[in-house]
């Protein structure tokens, strides 16, 4: 059960939201720090020991389809380079790197980066917001799982920043739970700290993705009740060969 978001001092009204010059999107208009403080929140969540309980964790077989499907996409495209945000303990990033993909991966948590590392990947701690990459460096982005940590009001300017490290044509893989529009910490979370999750509904999501890139496939199912949205989106642009 998700409890009550932040507590409801610490939102700002939409003028003060005007004045940060923050765009409106849905929902209460949350200042900048509040995204500052749910990352803070989810560095301890996915401290040393998460980590490596995570790490030992087998990967269930609707995700293997999905990072086989998409790397069938950037095989037919000829892409090269793929860049995985919130990476957690690099598995994913791992395949695609022994399927000859050039591969870094990004986390927020030094401890996932640190695992990353171990398994001989070049990884290194970023936000979504401070990818720290060249514009247009990667023919592809992947975000697993992720993205469901970032707050509705801040996700276009998330989107924005993963759009930017992509080459025109590049393709973003974005897999997620969803279902509901409803967002806050979750409640008797298993992490040592509860975690902030945004999960959205499928017209939501969807719209919010589609201000930014072509939808070019979106599917959702629902392993053992859970409801995942499957998102593969192409960077407006000159399409990769
Ligand atoms: C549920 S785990 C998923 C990890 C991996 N993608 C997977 O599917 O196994 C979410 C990951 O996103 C990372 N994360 C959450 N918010 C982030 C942010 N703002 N910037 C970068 N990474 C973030 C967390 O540290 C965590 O490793």
């Amino acid at each position: 059960m998700l409890a009550a978001p932040w507590p409801a001092k610490t939102h700002s009204t939409p003028a003060a939201a005007q004045q940060s010059g923050r765009k409106r999107h849905h929902g209460t208009i949350l200042p900048v720090e509040e995204y500052d403080r749910v990352v803070a929140s989810l560095r301890q969540a996915y401290g040393p020991d998460a980590a490596a309980k995570r790490d030992g964790r087998e990967k269930e077989a609707f995700k293997v389809d999905e990072r086989r499907r998409f790397l069938n996409l950037l095989q037919d495209r000829a892409a090269t380079s793929l860049l995985e945000v919130g990476a957690g303990t690099g598995h994913d990033s791992l395949y695609f790197q022994e399927q000859g993909l050039r591969v870094l991966c990004t986390d927020l948590s030094p401890a996932m980066v640190e695992l990353c590392r171990a398994k001989g990947l070049d990884a290194r701690v970023a936000d979504f917001l401070g990818l720290g990459v060249p514009p247009a460096s990667f023919d592809a982005v992947y975000a697993l799982n992720c993205l469901l940590h970032v707050p509705t009001p801040d996700l276009q300017r998330v989107l924005e920043a993963i759009g930017e490290v992509l080459v025109p044509g590049g393709l973003l893989y974005v897999g997620t739970w969803g279902g509901a529009d409803k967002e806050g910490l979750m409640q008797d979370d298993h992490h040592p700290v509860p975690r902030f999750f945004a999960f959205r509904s499928d017209r939501l999501m969807r719209e919010m993705l589609a201000e930014r890139f072509h939808v070019l496939s979106f599917t959702t199912f629902d392993p053992e009740g859970n409801h995942f949205q499957s998102f593969v989106l192409e960077k407006p642009g000159k399409a990769l060969p």
